[in-house]
């Protein structure tokens, strides 16, 4: 069978078709039917079935005999450690982490927060949370005390478990200050935390809060998995959105296992015991999928890698982990790889390694330019993959489904749609847009499982942010448009969110943040291009009446606020203060034509303006910034 019929199949009998996709997955009661749709537009997958994510990730590899193969490799360049541990350790692990937190009171349907580094303690705190039916929150690294303080009061969990620290090359990241901080900062308090101790750093626990990782597992009873329903929600995964709120996407279970199995084979290629590898972090949705999840649902070989793709030590890491681990398919940025070609730009760190076991490269997180693409196919000789999905849907919506047959690549283009979406393109009044022209991407509801059913704790949210502009459908947040022969591309996206370096993140989150300095009156945010990052984040402030204070030093000011409120992961350094802001003639401001003149790009002066004059004081303020680049 081709993509054609595989796709066909699927828009014959949805319901049908995911119903026997199920069947891989080792159910305690298998559901009744697929699509539960009384509640419709909110739709959900498998809701009656009884399962257990932990059992089918780890436990029935083990029952099936495969218990020496080898789950997780820790490779760390950043600690010098290398380290495997098989499906059979990581079932006592992980048994024996679930019995601890059942032990201090943790149970089905409480939340945990996992606040860690890359170390495969992560994915076994994900695994034990799974495996008691608790919903875990997994919070990245590099945002800060009040980011993390925002989705303890939001997720309001029983328990934290957090690292002592993290490894950034050149610096340590002191997680325990940054949750002590969180903690004090929010409303919400955890009954306790659990703090894996790592060498690099000791920290401090708080008597009475705050408990070791290895004496609290101490003796204790491990823990069976425990059967949840389907549409019980195994994580909640917080994103940007337009506010400075973060969206609680949540993923409900049995869809989770269900998808993620059907892509390991079909769009990674990847068979049991092969190794797969994510480079990405658990922190965001690629490292939820793909380094922990879909690797171990389907029985291969996951990699924990701790280090950055140059500077640890050298552009040539990713290759030396391919080679050394024997990786069959890689998963990346398009920003890792832009790093390598600049420090390594005629691929030469290749000539050491021999990575002809490697089948393909996936990328994606953010749009894959056509250079880095052709540098990448050439100087590692596989073909390159671009798909495009969100944290929202958890998987790819569009795709080159190449395990079940590699179709045409068109450099641009992430493809076709995976069985589950029926994507459109549609235009302002919401009527599907021929082919060639441009328009809000979205997709017909349901969407498949493992897809989000809603946003934690807020389901208006979830209808108004995605389910209102177009009635029937799920809105992406992202426009683009299709050629003739289907295949979709990617423009840009339709709201406030910008992508750094992979990173998604909130220009408007980031107003809010420059909105509270006691010396701004007024400011803009917007996502100027950036040739290695894809885009960065850039401000504009317009200082209050009668300060006094030098503009350098209020831009100064913004900057580590942001980096102390959002995190260093937001990468906001550039400010210019201006006096005014380019507005219509109703109050908006113009920040899609401050990015075209940050970006050297031709464009249309705005009917509407007020005062075309502001957009000159607007240039100066951008070159004194060095933009637009090369100009
Ligand atoms: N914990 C703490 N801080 C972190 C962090 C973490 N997990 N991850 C990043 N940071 C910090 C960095 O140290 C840096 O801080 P600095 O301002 O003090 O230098 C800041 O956040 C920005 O980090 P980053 O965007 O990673 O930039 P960089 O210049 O350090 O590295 C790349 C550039 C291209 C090498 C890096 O961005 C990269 O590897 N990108 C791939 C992204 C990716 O895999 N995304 C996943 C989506 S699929
Ligand atoms: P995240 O939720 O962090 O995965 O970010 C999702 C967003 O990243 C999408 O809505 C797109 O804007 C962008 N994105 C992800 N993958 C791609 C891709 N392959 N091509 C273009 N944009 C992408």
């Amino acid at each position: 069978m081709g993509y054609a019929d595989v796709y066909g199949a699927w828009q014959a009998d949805p319901e049908g078709w995911w119903l026997n996709e199920a069947k891989e997955i080792a159910w305690d009661r298998f559901p009744s039917r697929a699509l539960f749709d009384d509640k419709a537009p909110i739709y959900e997958w498998f809701s009656d079935g009884l399962v257990n994510t932990c059992w089918n990730a780890v436990d029935r590899h083990v029952e099936a005999g495969n218990g020496g193969r080898v789950a997780i490799i820790h490779d760390s360049p950043v600690t010098g450690v290398k380290h495997k541990i098989t499906y059979s350790d990581l079932r006592n692990r992980v048994a024996r982490l679930a019995g601890a937190l059942r032990a201090k009171g943790v149970e089905k349907g409480d939340r945990v927060i996992i606040y860690m580094p890359m170390v495969p303690e992560a994915l076994e705190a994900m695994l034990a949370c799974a495996r008691i039916g608790a919903v875990h929150s997994v919070v990245f690294g590099g945002f800060a005390a009040n980011e993390l303080a925002t989705r303890i009061d939001d997720a309001k969990p029983k328990a934290i478990i957090a690292a002592s620290c993290g490894i950034e090359p050149g610096r340590v990241v002191h997680y325990k200050p940054l949750l002590d901080g969180a903690i004090d900062l929010a409303r919400h308090k955890p009954d306790f935390c659990v703090v894996f101790q790592r060498e690099e750093e000791v920290a401090h626990l708080e008597e009475g809060r705050d408990v070791d990782w290895h004496a609290f597992q101490y003796g204790v009873e491990p823990a069976d998995c425990v059967p949840v329903e389907g549409n019980h929600p195994a994580y909640i995964l917080y994103t940007s959105g337009t506010t400075g709120q973060p969206k609680g996407v949540v993923r409900a279970t049995g869809g989770h296992l269900v998808a993620l199995n059907w892509t390991m084979k079909n769009i990674y290629q990847v068979q049991p015991g092969d190794t797969f590898w994510a480079a990405s972090d658990v922190g965001w949705v690629v490292g939820h999928s793909y380094i922990c999840y879909a690797p171990l649902i389907y029985g291969a070989t996951t990699i924990v890698f701790e280090g950055k793709p140059v500077g640890t030590p050298d552009a040539g890491t990713f290759w030396r982990v391919i080679e050394e681990h024997k990786v069959v398919s890689f998963f990346t940025a398009p920003t890792a790889l832009r790093a390598i070609k600049r420090e390594d730009p005629a691929g030469k760190l290749l000539d050491d390694y021999d990575i002809s076991h490697l089948r393909a490269l996936y990328l994606a997180g953010e749009r894959a330019d056509p250079d880095t693409v052709e540098w990448a196919k050439r100087v590692m000789g596989v073909p390159v993959y671009d798909h495009w999905w969100q944290t929202e849907t958890g998987w790819t919506i569009v795709g080159n489904p190449a395990g079940i047959e590699p179709l045409e690549v068109k450099v641009g283009s992430p493809t076709l749609p995976m069985p589950g979406y029926d994507v459109q393109i549609l235009g302002e009044d919401g009527h599907p847009l021929p082919p060639g022209e441009l328009g809000a991407i979205a997709v017909k509801l349901p969407l498949p499982p493992g897809t989000l059913p809603t946003l934690w704790n807020a389901e208006d949210r979830f209808r108004k942010s995605y389910l209102t502009t177009f009635p029937g459908y799920y809105e992406t947040g992202d426009a683009g448009y299709r050629d003739e022969d289907g295949y979709l591309y990617i423009m840009a996206r339709t709201d406030d969110v910008i992508n750094v370096a992979g990173h998604r993140l909130s220009t408007g989150a980031m107003e809010e943040v420059l909105a509270a300095h006691p010396d701004v009156a007024e400011c803009a945010v917007i996502g100027v291009g950036d040739e290695l990052k894809g885009q960065l984040p850039m401000g504009f402030v317009c200082t209050s009446k009668g300060t006094n204070k030098p503009d350098a030093e209020i831009a100064k000011e913004c900057v580590k606020l942001v980096r102390d409120r959002i995190g260093p992961v937001a990468a906001f350094k550039l400010v210019a203060v201006v006096d005014r802001l380019p507005k219509t003639r109703s109050g908006k401001i113009l920040r899609a034509t401050m990015v075209k003149i940050a970006d050297g790009q031709e464009f249309k002066l705005p009917a509407t303006i007020d005062d075309p004059a502001i957009l000159d004081e607007i240039t100066e303020a951008l070159k004194s910034l060095g933009y637009p680049k090369g100009a």
